[in-house]
Parts: C-alpha cells; structure tokens; sequence
C-alpha cells in the first residue's frame, strides 16, 4: 500500500571545499572539478510532511518554516529548485508540502547553508519517490543504495552545486576529472580509494571573524567568472591541483594538502578581486589569522592549513592527532580575532542520516 500521507526527515552535514567550485553553466555544471571535507557537527534537519493536495495544480504547493518560523524569503531558491525537478517527481504536482528545516550552526555564523539545506531536500525527495514506487511493505527504507545516493547527489547539485558533495562522508569529489573514473559534472563521488590515515580523523574549526551575512552570493559570484580574465587558467589550475591533492590524500602527504588548500583559498578570493564588479571580503582579522597560523606551522612544524568560503570567515583544517597544541594555539592566538570570540569545532563526517520514515 503505498501512503500518501506521512513524513519523511532528513539530516545533512556542509561541507568545506579544499578544491573550490567557482564558475558554473548550463544547468547547474561546475565549471571545474571540486573536492571538500564532510562536516560532521553543521548540518541541517529537514522534515518534508506531505498529504493529498486539496486543489490539484501544475505547481508544487507547500509552506516553508525555519526554525519554525514561516520564512517566504526562502521560497525563490526552493521555487527555482523544485522548478528544475518537477519533471522527474511527479508527486510535487499531487501533493501538499510542509517543509520544516533547521541548522545546527547559527544564522549569523557566516556558514553557507545552501549545502546542508539542498542536499537535505534532495535526499527527502529521493526517500519520498522511493515510498511512493515502492511495490511492497518489505523493502528497508534504512538502506540507501549506491544508485540512490547518485541520484540524490544529482537533485541535490540542481538546489546547489556544492550540495551535490553532501550527499556522501569523508572527503568527496564532484565534477569530471581525467583521474577519476566514472567521474560526471551531474553527481559528487566518494573517492575511490581509502584516504591515508593521516586524513581520517581531520578537523575543522570554523573561526567566525564577521558573522555578517556573506557579501557575495553564490549566484554573483560564479556569474563574476564568465569573461573572467584568468577563467581557463583557473580551471586548468584546480585540475591539476586535484590531481596532486588525490595523490596527496592516498600517500598521507600533509606538505601538499596545506599548499594546495591555501593557493586554492587564496586562488578563490583573488578571482574575487580581479573580476568586474570586484569583491574585497578579506577583513583585517582574516589576514591577521593567516599570518597567525603560517608562524604557527613554521614554528611548531604542525600541518595546520587555512581555507576560505567567499566570505571572511576562517576554517583551520588540522589532524587529529594534534588537536591538543593546535587547540591550545586556537584559544591563545585566534580566538581573540572571532566576532564574540566564537569558534565552531568540527570534524570530518559520516554523511547525512535518514531520521524519520513513514
Ligand atoms: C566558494 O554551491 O553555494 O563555497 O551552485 O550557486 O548554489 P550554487 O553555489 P554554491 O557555491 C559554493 C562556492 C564555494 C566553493 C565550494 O563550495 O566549492
């Protein structure tokens, strides 16, 4: 019997990218291929209710609440998503929606949540297509196949392209790559290696330098590198850089993954600078923080490296096995630099997790 009432609830983790996707075409394909880290702690919780629509429709009917507040200003990037998905779920269009979401990580932190968000719908959708085909009561609902979390990569990239990497744990690639075989701008992949252990406890902590709302978003921003001057070098740099990351991630090879995490960041940001209109998002605190960890790693010989989203805020990636000096350098140097000195520890994820199934 397949119910068409219930409630499906998904939770997924943001991630944050080594090997940036900058620069997108077409219908949401990366212009480059990308790898980031799994986060484990910012993530966000979707429940999509759904109930037989009152007055069938062509659109998709539904109320969206955050934090359980009704927000319509969220609606034109659920409208544009569910606009480019209707197609393929044809339940939207017989369905009435109550769509409630929630992020772990404050609204003000400066955290994209376009990641977590979409890759959270993408999953309900998913999850909501296969209760509705499902032929019999026996199938385990719990038990996500390959070919499903492919598919939810692929929706959750139309809601965001970074949305695609979500989907999957540990350190994950999107977008096609010579090196990577099977590799498609469509979907995000695991790596098809295990990483070094080295990498397999790593650590974010997010340093909230201005909580601010990001001053560039996402749609400017990848709009900003077409014509971008430098555009095909960029492109022909970030694959190149993912080949040596790759390599660097099998061996255990930190020297690499600090170099190619920063000239990534710091590659991000001067595209910023050098487009028309430019973007100057560095603030004083960000630069102070760089220059902090680079004496740090000189000086103690640690592999703390820095990265960047298109905002001022800084992530501090480091293994585990030196959270104790790099926490104790944390909270005496950089600390000080964070907006109420707020700091978000976190750490490499084991990818979303279906919460409740009719
Ligand atoms: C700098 O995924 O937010 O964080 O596809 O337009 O939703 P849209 O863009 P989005 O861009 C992320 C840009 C970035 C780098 C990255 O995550 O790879």
């Amino acid at each position: 019997m397949n119910k068409q009432e219930g409630q499906i609830t998904w939770e997924s983790p943001s991630n944050i990218a080594i090997i940036k996707y900058w620069g997108k075409h077409g219908i949401q394909l990366p212009e480059n291929p990308s790898l980031s880290m799994t986060l484990s702690k910012c993530k966000t919780v979707t429940s999509l209710a759904y109930k037989p629509e009152a007055v069938p429709s062509d659109k998709v009917s539904y109320d969206f609440f955050f934090h359980g507040e009704k927000k319509d200003s969220f609606r034109a990037k659920i409208d544009s998503f569910f606009e480019k998905v209707i197609a393929d779920f044809p339940f939207l269009k017989t369905l009435d929606f109550e769509i409630r979401s929630e992020n772990s990580f404050p609204h003000s932190s400066g955290i994209a949540s376009s990641a977590s968000s979409m890759s959270a719908l993408a999953l309900c959708l998913c999850s909501l297509d296969e209760m509705l085909g499902r032929k019999s009561e026996d199938k385990d609902l719990n038990s996500f196949s390959d070919e499903f979390l492919s598919r939810a990569s692929n929706y959750a990239r139309l809601g965001s392209g970074s949305a695609s990497r979500s989907v999957y744990p540990g350190f994950v690639t999107w977008g096609k790559h010579h090196e990577l075989e099977g590799s498609t701008n469509l979907q995000a992949q695991p790596l098809p290696f295990e990483v070094h252990e080295f990498f397999s406890d790593y650590r974010d902590a997010v340093l909230i330098i201005d909580p601010a709302r990001k001053s560039v978003s996402s749609r400017a921003g990848h709009k900003l590198m077409q014509g971008h001057p430098y555009a095909l070098n960029r492109y022909k740099q970030a694959s190149g850089n993912l080949s040596e990351l790759l390599r660097a991630l099998k061996t255990g090879d930190a020297e690499s993954f600090v170099r190619i995490t920063e000239q990534e960041a710091l590659t991000l940001h001067a595209l910023m600078m050098m487009s028309d209109p430019y973007f100057l998002l560095l603030k004083e605190h960000t630069l102070t923080a760089i220059d902090e960890i680079r004496n740090f790693r000189q000086e103690q010989n640690i592999p703390v490296a820095f990265t960047l989203d298109a905002g001022p805020n800084v992530h501090l990636l480091y293994p585990g096995s030196f959270a104790e000096p790099v926490e104790a350098f944390i909270t005496e140097r950089l600390k000080p630099l964070c907006a109420e000195e707020k700091i978000i520890f976190d750490h490499i994820g084991q990818g979303p997790e279906i919460k409740a199934c009719p």
